[in-house]
């Protein structure tokens, strides 16, 4: 398969067409500054300010993943979530379909929802009591007046698309299309493990110190993954190494893979299932990026042994035998799905130098919690490799914060670092003159 992303010369500034704010000058002059196929600059890690247009220009009005429709599944239950200072609330209507709505009351502005997941009939301003249907429609005002129209005060409705029992919500007034594109291709990729009828198996909540784009760049490469002991059990190190940068100490190990690849793709073409890897990570506003891969050991999951976690397939595969199908989403998303489970892991900005990483664990609607599975055996390896991985990024954020850092180069073995920076580049040049 192509691991290498092509590397790209920054894109040169247009001119804006209004003047800009401070922030946003600093921000290009920030990014001007950039070395390609170098870590970012300083202040694109570190400064508030520029944070904070940061999550203007990318945050708000791009696709973010926001988790899926099994953390929704009956009507009524619904998710709220902060991208950048907007709260969006996530839930599924009395007709069973997936909604996102802004979570401030139409009265006076109440923060409607409090919690970050339950269940509501209707949706109820804790300030005045204004009452909302799933749907959004305002539906009680105690004495409004007779002149005022309560169909023009719906709650304010945010734009959702389900891709095979993923949620993507974008804030801004007109999305970017692309999101129908990649539908169209991964679509069929995921189509045939069901994780529209999953279950929520398990959910952590993990804050990382340090900035979003650290907790990204960390996870597009596995330079790092000695540091990570439990994971390699099952985890190809080789993973998006193109053949001639495999080093002798890995020589063994991807000779496995390259024996273990072939067979998975014989099992995937007799199942009708899509193999190859598709990679866009640079050029469109969801960035992505698609591919199964075998895993070591036994192959069928992540435990130490790579023996299934879960004793029901999740989806309709044949075998337990399957590896793991990945996708990488650019903000914020990276998932894995192996026969008998998946696991997302959803990136949320909480402040310049804090991010929230959310993993969940996903099975299918019928397995049994100590029958099929185990909670503690089935997020070991994660729970454990996203510790590693918060520590890993706390490392870099207080290097980066250091007045003597300087950007440094990216190996080759970090193709994938340096196309998901230069689609940020790519992305805020694009929406500042926008
Ligand atoms: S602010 Fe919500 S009912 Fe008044
Ligand atoms: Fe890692």
């Amino acid at each position: 398969m192509s691991l290498l992303e092509p590397a790209l010369d920054p894109v040169p500034a247009a001119a804006p067409a209004r003047p800009l704010t401070p922030q946003r000058e600093a921000l290009l002059r920030a990014l001007d500054a950039r070395t390609p196929g170098h870590s970012l600059p300083a202040p694109l890690y570190t400064d508030p300010d520029l944070h904070q247009a940061e999550l203007e220009l990318l945050w708000q009005r791009q696709w973010v993943f926001v988790g899926t429709s099994a953390e929704v599944p009956e009507p009524g239950d619904y998710v709220t979530l902060d991208i950048g200072r907007a709260s969006v609330m996530v839930l599924r209507d009395d007709d069973e379909q997936v909604r996102a709505f802004h979570n401030v009351c139409r009265h006076r502005g109440a923060r409607l929802v409090t919690e970050d997941k339950g269940s509501v009939g209707n949706i109820v301003c804790g300030y005045h009591r204004w009452t909302y249907s799933t749907d959004g429609r305002l539906v009680h005002a105690p004495q409004l007046g007779p002149d005022i129209d309560p169909a023009c005060l719906s709650l304010l409705s945010v734009h959702v698309r389900e891709i095979e029992g993923l949620l993507f919500v974008c804030l801004a007034a007109d999305p970017p299309d692309d999101v129908e594109d990649v539908a169209r291709v991964i679509a069929p990729y995921f189509a045939p493990h069901h994780l529209g009828s999953a279950k929520v198996a398990a959910q952590i909540d993990l804050v990382e110190d340090g900035n979003w784009k650290l907790t990204m760049e960390n996870n597009r490469e596995c330079y790092h993954c000695d540091g990570h002991p439990d994971l390699l059990c099952t985890f190809f190190q080789t993973w998006g190494l193109a053949e001639h940068q495999v080093p002798d100490r890995m020589r063994a190990s991807h000779e496995r893979f390259l024996l273990a690849d072939a067979e998975l793709a014989q099992r995937c073409a007799a199942q009708g299932l899509p193999y190859p890897t598709i990679s866009d990570l640079v050029d469109r506003p969801l960035g992505f990026r698609v591919e199964r891969s075998p895993m070591d050991a036994a192959g069928e999951s992540f435990s130490r042994d790579g023996t299934r976690l879960v004793q029901r397939t999740l989806g309709d595969v044949d075998g337990f035998r399957m590896g793991r199908l990945g996708l990488h989403a650019q903000p914020n998303l990276w998932l894995h799905v192996c026969a008998d489970h998946a696991v997302t892991f959803a990136v949320f900005p909480v402040g310049v130098d804090k991010t929230l990483v959310r993993t969940t664990w996903l099975v299918d609607a019928d397995a049994v919690e100590g029958v099929d599975y185990d909670v503690d055996a089935l997020t070991e390896v994660w729970r454990h490799t996203n510790e590693e991985d918060a520590a890993f990024v706390a490392l870099a954020q207080r290097g980066v914060s250091d007045p003597a850092y300087v950007p440094g180069p990216y190996t080759e073995t970090e193709a994938q670092v340096d196309a998901f920076v230069s689609w940020y580049a790519a992305r805020i040049r694009e929406e500042i003159v926008r």
